[in-house]
């Protein structure tokens, strides 16, 4: 019986009186209620229905515009896939292919046919006539730690392969040719080693420059030695010893009268002994002057001996009283200071004996005196003074030379040590840069200061006192 035929039936019960006989009247009311309710239940239906239809239509749009998306994503992704610089395979966790892009096809010289979706790497690679170590990339693909590969190709190619696994099993697998950065690393390394030699052959000219400049210092007492010992052959008084002979020889007959009866003869004697006194005086000064000639032709005999042993061996330490370091250097240009009339003041609190390399010391010193001189001759203060001073600071021996000469700037005072750095027309800017070298090869310290121009500066070279004893109570004096 179908739903309309029970309705029926129910509103015909319902009509039906006790009799048996159906009332019509009611019998249309409680149809035609049926109807009305029937038509609202038809009416709702029909709402839900489109209300359905309009949402199944917007479902269907946007799944539309869903899978648009994703084939524009694909594109997308297969483009950046494809246009990548390196190679790249993905991996499922039995080593067959997912995807792999054109650079990996292009790096192993495979058709895109060879890598298709499921096949094993290993069969994809061995179709590559490049690949070698292929065991060794397999190994590291089935690896379940990141790790990275470098392959030389048998086309002389080198390929880098980092291996990263992904979480769900599998690994994202990268090729990068690095055959141009190996050979630009190479490249680097051989550029780097020439510079190193150059760098090495250019320190060793520039301790050429050094040496040169310090035997030049030394060179100039040379020549102001020399200089004295001809102004003292040429004035010296042997010449009036000839005279004195060949008077003799004209009063060679009668001998005995004419030095004691010849108003001439008779001066003889005091004239002798006059000469006498001058050769000897002469002879002390030229001894004097050739003792010098010949330290000072010992030290430029050492500083070019140092120079050949400089990349073999380090300089001799030898022991020596600070103070006699300092007049040692003083020797050297104490000539030029009196020429000049510099004074020289000698303060000295220190004469520790110090264990160093004499000649490197010594070549520091030369340069400070040297470089006080020039500064007090610029100067053209006729009090002009040079001063020096020894003493102790804490594990380390001090010595310091003062000048009150021209003085220096506040912005040279770090510039005066570069190499090339120079204020005087006839200078080289060597001397302080070989002489802060030479400190610190002897573990010290050469420092400047002055109080700007015109007040004079002060150098102060530390040398470490190890192996020190102190032999003398200080002294000042002057020259
Ligand atoms: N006692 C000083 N007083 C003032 N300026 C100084 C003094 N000593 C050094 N200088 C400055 O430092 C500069 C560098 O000195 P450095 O000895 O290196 O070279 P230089 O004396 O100019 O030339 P050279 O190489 O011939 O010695 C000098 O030109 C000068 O300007
Ligand atoms: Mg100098």
């Amino acid at each position: 019986m179908s739903g309309l035929h029970r309705l029926v039936v129910r509103q015909v019960a319902k009509a039906t009186q006790a009799t048996g006989q159906v009332d019509p009247e009611l019998l249309c009311r409680l149809m035609s209620t049926c109807y009305e309710e029937l038509e609202r239940d038809r009416k709702r239906v029909d709402r839900a229905n489109k209300l359905m239809q309009e949402e199944l239509e917007q479902l269907t749009a946007d799944m539309g515009l869903l899978i648009n998306q994703l084939r524009v994503q694909n594109v997308h992704f297969q483009g950046a896939l494809d246009n990548m610089s390196q190679g790249l395979c993905l991996l499922d966790d039995a080593g067959r292919l997912i995807v792999a892009n054109r650079r990996f096809l292009q790096i192993y010289g495979l058709a895109p046919k060879a890598a298709l979706p499921g096949r094993p790497i290993e069969q994809i690679l061995r179709d590559s006539m490049t690949v070698t170590r292929l065991q060794a990339y397999l190994a590291l693909s089935r690896a379940t730690q990141a790790g990275n590969l470098r392959q030389d190709l048998k086309d002389g190619r080198v390929i880098q392969i980092v291996h990263e696994p992904l979480d769900g099993g599998g690994s994202v697998d990268t090729f990068a040719d690095i055959t141009e950065r190996t050979r630009a690393d190479a490249e680097l390394a051989q550029a780097h080693k020439q510079l190193v030699e150059i760098s090495r052959q250019a320190g060793m000219a520039e301790v050429a420059t050094g040496v040169l400049h310090n035997v030049g210092n030394v060179l100039n007492s040379v020549n102001v030695s020399a200089n004295l010992l001809s102004q003292c052959a040429r004035n010296s008084k042997a010449s009036n010893l000839a005279r004195v002979v060949s008077v003799l020889r004209e009063h060679q007959a009668d001998l005995g009268n004419f030095v004691t009866a010849h108003p001439q003869g008779k001066h003889l004697t005091s004239l002798l002994e006059n000469l006498d006194r001058q050769l000897a005086g002469e002879r002390t000064q030229v001894l004097e002057e050739l003792a010098s000639l010949g330290k000072n032709i010992e030290h430029i005999k050492d500083i070019v001996s140092m120079q050949q042993s400089y990349a073999v061996v380090g300089g001799i330490q030898e022991q020596i009283c600070v103070t006699d370091l300092v007049e040692d250097s003083l020797k050297m240009s104490l000539a030029s200071l009196n020429r000049h009339r510099v004074e020289v003041i000698r303060d000295y609190g220190d004469a520790s004996v110090i264990c160093v390399d004499k000649h490197k010391a010594l070549q520091i010193l030369v340069n400070l005196v040297s470089n006080a001189k020039h500064a007090c001759v610029e100067s053209g203060r006729p009090d002009s003074a040079l001063t020096l001073r020894t003493g102790r600071c804490g594990d380390r021996v001090r010595v310091s030379v003062s000048d009150n000469g021209v003085g220096i700037p506040a912005e040279n005072l770090t510039r005066i040590f570069n190499h090339g750095f120079t204020t005087r027309k006839t200078g080289h800017g060597f001397g302080l840069h070989s002489a802060a070298l030479a400190a610190r090869e002897l573990n010290g310290s050469l420092t400047a200061s002055s109080d700007g121009m015109g007040r004079g500066a002060t150098f102060i070279l530390d040398l470490p006192a190890q192996m020190v004893q102190s032999v003398q109570e200080p002294e000042v004096a002057h020259a």
